[in-house]
């Protein structure tokens, strides 16, 4: 992409916005502004007529938020949802759709959990990508955001998120590492927050050393909206496009550092060639026009594949209907149905579906009443309670004090329990809430996240059996919040907060220190029974050759009455290593729909990276020899299936030096052999008495030449490290 007809102030124009939403032209070159636009989980457009509200854009469909659709675990449903956003998005215009969002839920207090799919990386990776190659499929790019280590809205536009290189290479990098080495988003959105002290904007290992350099990201980079503190710098780390303009200050600081030499005038033209590239991306976008009542269609079953049933005591879901059957309606979301989050995200919806009118139109011969109090309860057959967190608790821009109900909403449950009806509970919520302290009053708890448009349809279609639920837990639901393991090191003070918990996050801790949970990670029930059987674990090739190949089958069958999905989970733990790692670790997932007796086998393949952690002293990703357990099952607590393999692999060798400890000398069969020669087997009883040689093995070489008695000199060290091979 030819830039040198341009000038540098034409350049540095093209490398900021020029206006909230859309990019610089410049018309004598026949260069076309584009226009980005939020948001996640639908189309918010603000035309350029139309921004004198913050918040509201056009009409668009408003699909579930990733929350709920990271809870279907299906990739096929992410992409179709995808697809429409792109399609909308292409009828308005729009080149760019900022979305999707993958950060890791660190905390369930984070404010913006609900535009974000899971705790875990591997999960967030496959659902993020299946929505930016369904966005991308539509000529509409994607931006994948916030990179990186965006976890909580307390201060996120200057707290530095202070997190180790392990902990960020297996939590926070690997879904946005998926995604840009699979789907190949267009654009990448660096987050607000610093990392280990340093911008995102600018923040050079992240932007180029990582993102462009190791995982071969060849789009734009474009800032969070006001992320960029200093062009100069930003544009150096690899930071492209400076969102929105402000007023003329970047322009000024680029033009002024190419003259001034402090900024390359190459550097500035690759940034131009990402932008001119993605404006040549966007020209290839043909007219489409949006079938809006198909969307809502889609936006309803997205919405019911997302619904998680936590609990379903006595088989009361599904209602049948039924002429004598009395169903009470209670809580205000029964009306006024909370279906998205606040903040950016935010879209105006082409129609909203009402819990309370879909259900009565679910169940025509029943009787479906609003009951104002727990006392219009009585004489009900079931009782159903519209519960959740109300936008004023949990939005963008600021996180969550605690995770539970508001207590006029427990309130009301426990008043419709003491009337003895058997009663439903339907959660309206965008990230975990405590359910320990009432849930014991329920016979069901379905839980719905923020379903989009169309949920008050989906929650009668999943209520009455017309859609069995299929949703699975994407995040941990805690006993108490003080059982998370971030909770000790949230929000951080000072500017600062330190991911203490490392690589425990989610149920990778609560695992770890075997704390029970109200609802485990993977969790989902439905209307039927499923066993498994048959698992086969088979490992070819070699860790050495980079040809290793495992693979994992196992048969589910449906042994109930009804039909049903599956998430069938897969994952691995590595007992034995040389660092800390989680029991288990999500490696693999399968959504499987089968009919009553069906059955069906399903395979998971695993390379050397599903069962390597990065090492801090290689670095790099590090497979270890030795034995793994290998588990299928229906959550990462039941765990239904399990087989050890044992894994063969070289440890690359840490060369030997006088700073080694004699362990690791005596470890290495040529340093132990050299050691035995120099000193002898008499070495003063060293190495018989094996308590002093425990004592001794950490001190390093040029260390034990102090202690008397070694029988290792100074003369021997240099001796010994020459005479090592190679
Ligand atoms: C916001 C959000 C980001 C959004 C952007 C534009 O502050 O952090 O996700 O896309 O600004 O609205």
């Amino acid at each position: 992409m030819d830039v040198d007809h341009l000038t540098v102030a034409q350049k540095a124009a093209l490398s900021i916005g020029s206006s909230v939403w859309d990019t610089a032209a410049v018309p004598e070159h026949d260069i076309e502004s584009i226009t980005l636009s939020d948001g996640p989980h639908g189309l918010r457009y603000q035309p350029a007529d139309e921004q004198d509200d913050l918040i509201k854009g056009r009409p668009a469909t408003c699909f579930p938020t990733a929350s709920a659709l990271g809870s279907s675990w299906d990739e096929g449903l992410a992409a179709e949802v995808g697809a429409a956003i792109g399609v909308e998005a292409r009828a308005s215009g729009v080149a760019v759709v900022l979305g999707p969002g993958v950060n890791i839920k660190r905390t369930p207090l984070c404010g913006r959990n609900f535009e974000y799919f899971s705790e875990d990386p591997f999960l967030s990776g496959r659902m993020g990508a299946a929505l930016v190659e369904g966005l991308q499929s539509q000529q509409v790019g994607a931006s994948l955001k916030h990179f990186a280590a965006n976890n909580q809205e307390t201060e996120r536009l200057r707290i530095s998120a202070d997190v180790d290189e392990r902990t960020l290479r297996e939590i926070y990098l690997p879904a946005f590492e998926h995604i840009v080495t699979t789907a190949r988003p267009w654009t990448v959105m660096c987050a607000y927050n610093k990392v280990n002290g340093t911008f995102a904007s600018q923040h050079r290992e992240l932007l180029t050393g990582i993102l462009r350099d190791e995982w071969g990201f060849d789009g734009l980079v474009v800032s969070d909206w006001g992320a960029v503190h200093d062009r100069v710098a930003a544009m150096i780390a690899g930071l492209d496009l400076e969102m929105p303009p402000n007023t003329g200050i970047s322009d000024r600081a680029v033009v002024e550092a190419v003259a001034d030499g402090s900024l390359a005038e190459d550097v500035l033209d690759e940034s131009v060639r990402r932008l001119l590239r993605l404006v040549e991306q966007a020209r290839e976008r043909k007219p489409a026009t949006a079938d809006l009542d198909a969307h809502h269609t889609l936006a309803r079953r997205a919405a019911a594949e997302s619904m998680v049933l936590l609990k379903n005591d006595g088989g009361v879901l599904p209602i049948a209907d039924s002429a004598g059957l009395t169903v009470a309606v209670l809580g205000e979301m029964a009306t006024v149905p909370r279906y998205q989050g606040a903040g950016s995200s935010l879209v105006s919806a082409t129609r909203v579906d009402i819990p309370l009118d879909a259900l009565a139109a679910a169940l025509p011969a029943a009787t479906v009443r609003l009951a104002g109090s727990a006392s219009d309860v009585s004489g009900a057959d079931v009782a159903v309670a519209f519960l959740g967190l109300p936008p004023a608790v949990e939005s963008e821009g600021f996180d969550r004090a605690d995770i539970d109900l508001p207590a006029d909403q427990v309130a009301l449950l426990e008043a419709v329990a003491a009337t003895g009806v058997p009663v439903v509970v339907v959660l309206c919520n965008g990230s975990a809430v405590r359910t320990s302290t009432w849930d014991h009053h329920t016979a069901a708890v379905l839980e719905c996240w923020l379903g989009g448009q169309a949920v008050g349809s989906a929650v009668a279609d999943v209520l009455t059996g017309a859609v069995a639920p299929s949703g699975r837990l994407t995040e941990t639901i805690p006993l108490r919040l003080q059982d998370s393991p971030s909770f000790l090191n949230f929000p951080g003070e000072e500017g600062h907060v330190r991911y203490g918990e490392g690589v425990f996050v989610g149920y990778r801790g609560f695992d770890a220190s075997d704390t029970a949970v109200a609802y485990p990670f993977g969790h989902g029930l439905t209307y039927t029974e499923f066993t498994y059987s048959a698992l086969d674990v088979s490992v070819a090739g070699s860790a050495d050759e980079g040809t290793l190949a495992i693979t994992v089958a196992a048969t589910v069958t449906n042994t109930g009455a009804r039909a049903g999905q599956e998430v069938v989970q897969l994952y691995v733990g590595d007992p034995v290593a040389s660092v800390a790692r989680p029991p288990r670790e999500l490696k693999g997932f399968t959504k499987v729909r089968l009919g009553p007796g069906e059955h069906t086998t399903v395979t998971f393949p695993l390379a050397a990276r599903d069962l390597s952690f990065w090492s801090i002293a290689k670095p790099g990703w590090l497979l270890e020899p030795g034995e793994f357990t290998i588990a299928v099952g229906a959550s990462s607590r039941d765990l239904r299936l399990s087989a050890t393999i044992t894994v063969d692999a070289t440890l690359p060798r840490q060369p030997l030096t006088v700073t080694s400890t004699l362990g690791e000398w005596l470890a290495d069969p040529a340093g132990a052999a050299l050691i035995a020669a120099a000193v002898g087997d008499s070495a003063n009883g060293l190495f018989e008495d094996q308590g002093t040689l425990r004592m001794m093995a950490p001190v390093p070489l040029d260390k034990l030449v102090l202690f008397q008695g070694t029988g290792v000199t100074r003369a021997m060290l240099d001796e010994l490290v020459a005479r090592l091979p190679g």
